[in-house]
């Protein structure tokens, strides 16, 4: 990569360089969801990227803009980058660390089976870089990593080194599958972990543009960083957990979910967002990330019990939804069910920990055929499930179903021909796992209607569907329809 000092570019995404017009030599290790999104962002504000994985395929198909991920709006700017030349894919490092004045890493940081996370990706990435680094580059973790790691990370490239002349800081992510461009762009905070002033510096530097738009950043050490992570999605999560709990017992009280979220979200120091029952959270970072959570906590003496009990009663949750689809729907052996969405939320193609790869398996026990659809997700839950059938369009899915279970809340899914829906079924019933559909409308359409945090409705019988006035279809005719 040429040498690109003081280069001015205003940026399409926004970020824009920082006044002094300075555009840093920057390598990224790891091109997933937080490595693509960081370099391209970084490239866009006038930055010279070179993105490296180890993942060949990938690399090849990004170099072609082919990108191997669903991100809104990263595809354009990817390409709008990559023909600028502020952004490279690297077939191999040497070709891009001589020069790189800040080195990221944003390699994969999976659950182990105890819980703690698997720091094997990072410290590969720190060792194959360490001795090709220029002297005074700066190493930035972007991974989630547990309290120590930076620490451990700069004695390891110090021992490869025999110096200790690079610096390692800490920068956690707080974007959002299916938001992440917009969530790097706009973000609550900044955090810049470092131990010694010259890293604080760099990367003050790099994020000067954010700092000169009022962005709160948040300078501190690398322990303090690394913790200010795992804090922040821990308390998401049990956000989530909490409202999940609450909408059980609204159900149980003869209550709805709804007001009550909003009536306890509207004071300031709660918040509304977060707030929106589901399903059990999933994703490629709360499970894993609160189960570390959990380990760290057990492994220094501070035992996160709070946590702890939410890991516990989040996966606990997916199999009671499953077991309730079952029972309420009054599936036998031989039924069909059908699952709308398969992503562990929309907007993105992300299976890990999704609902649906709890779930399904459970159905699937009791001797029950599952098919499925999503709009992004199929193609990655093909390798993680056995014995679904996929199907192109929701209809299609439902077609001689007993029940459909929606479980991602697509805009696709949330607009759906019920009328279409309910004449492709066999049966009735249709679990709206994301409180996305109107219930009324289910019922007027003849089905019977389950959600989260509010009674269910009976169908409303056909011959009064247009609004007279009637009584509500014997629920055990509507559950012999079932079968
Ligand atoms: P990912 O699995 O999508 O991407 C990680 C990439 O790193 C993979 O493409 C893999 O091939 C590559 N890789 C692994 N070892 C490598 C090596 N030695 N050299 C080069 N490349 C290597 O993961 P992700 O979702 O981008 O998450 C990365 C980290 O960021 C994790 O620690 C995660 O917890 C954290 N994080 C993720 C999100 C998110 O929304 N996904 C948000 C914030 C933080
Ligand atoms: C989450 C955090 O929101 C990000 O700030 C963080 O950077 C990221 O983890 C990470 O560390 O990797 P993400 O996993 O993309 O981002 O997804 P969220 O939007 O947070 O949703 C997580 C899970 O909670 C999903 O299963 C979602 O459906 C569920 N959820 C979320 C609810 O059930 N209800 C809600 O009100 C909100």
């Amino acid at each position: 990569m040429p040498p690109s000092r003081n280069i001015l570019c205003s940026g399409r995404l926004g970020v824009g360089t920082n006044h002094k017009g300075i555009s840093m030599q920057i390598v990224m290790i790891g091109a997933g969801y937080v490595g693509l999104t960081t370099g391209t962002c970084l490239a866009d504000a006038g930055h010279r990227v070179c993105c490296y994985d180890i993942d060949a395929d990938r690399m090849a198909r990004l170099s072609k803009c082919d990108i191997p991920i669903y991100q809104p709006g990263l595809e354009e700017a990817v390409s709008r980058t990559l023909h600028a030349g502020q952004l490279q894919f690297a077939s191999s490092l040497d070709d891009c660390l001589a020069d790189a004045d800040i080195i990221f890493i944003a390699v994969g940081t999976p659950s182990r089976s105890d819980g703690d996370i698997d720091l094997s990706q990072v410290q590969a990435a720190a060792r194959q870089i360490a001795a090709k680094l220029k002297p005074g580059a700066l190493v930035v973790v972007k991974s989630t990593v547990t309290a120590g790691t930076c620490r451990q990370l700069k004695k390891l490239i110090a021992t490869v080194r025999r110096s200790s002349d690079i610096s390692v800081a800490s920068n956690p992510e707080f974007l959002r599958e299916g938001a992440a461009i917009d969530d790097f762009m706009n973000p609550d905070r900044v955090v810049i972990g470092a131990d010694e002033p010259r890293a604080g510096a760099m990367l003050k530097t790099l994020f000067e543009p954010f700092i000169n738009r009022g962005v709160p950043v948040v300078c501190t050490s690398t322990v303090n960083a690394e913790l200010i992570k795992y804090a922040a999605n821990a308390f998401l999560a049990l956000k989530v957990g909490f409202i999940n709990d609450v909408a059980d017992l609204c159900e149980q009280a003869g209550g709805d979910i709804g007001p009550v979220a909003q009536g306890v979200g509207l004071d300031k120091r709660i918040g509304s967002s977060f707030l929106s029952p589901g399903p059990g959270f999933g994703g490629s970072c709360f499970p894993k990330d609160t189960r570390a959570f959990v380990a760290t906590g057990r492994r220094l003496g501070a035992p996160q019990r709070l946590i702890e009990t939410l890991v516990k009663r989040n996966e606990e949750r997916k199999i009671l939804l499953a077991r309730r689809v079952i029972g309420e729907a009054g599936l036998r052996r031989g039924n069909t069910a059908v699952f709308l969405g398969l992503s562990f939320k929309a907007e993105t193609d992300d299976v890990r920990d999704s609902a649906a790869l709890t779930m399904i398996p459970v159905l699937q026990r009791a001797g029950i055929s599952v098919k499925a659809h999503d709009p992004r997700a199929m193609n990655n839950a093909r390798s993680l499930l056995d014995d679904v059938e996929y199907a192109d369009c929701p209809y299609e899915a439902a077609r001689g179903a007993a029940a459909v279970i929606l479980l991602t809340e697509w805009e696709q899914y949330k607009s759906l021909d019920l009328a279409k829906l309910a004449k492709c079924m066999s049966g009735i019933t249709l679990f709206d796992y994301r409180n996305v559909l109107m219930p009324e409308a289910a019922a007027q359409h003849g089905f019977r209607y389950v959600s989260l945090g509010r009674a269910s409705l009976p169908p409303v019988p056909k011959a009064t569907a247009g609004g007279t006035s009637a009584s509500l279809w014997d629920e055990g005719m509507a559950a012999n329809r079932n079968v």
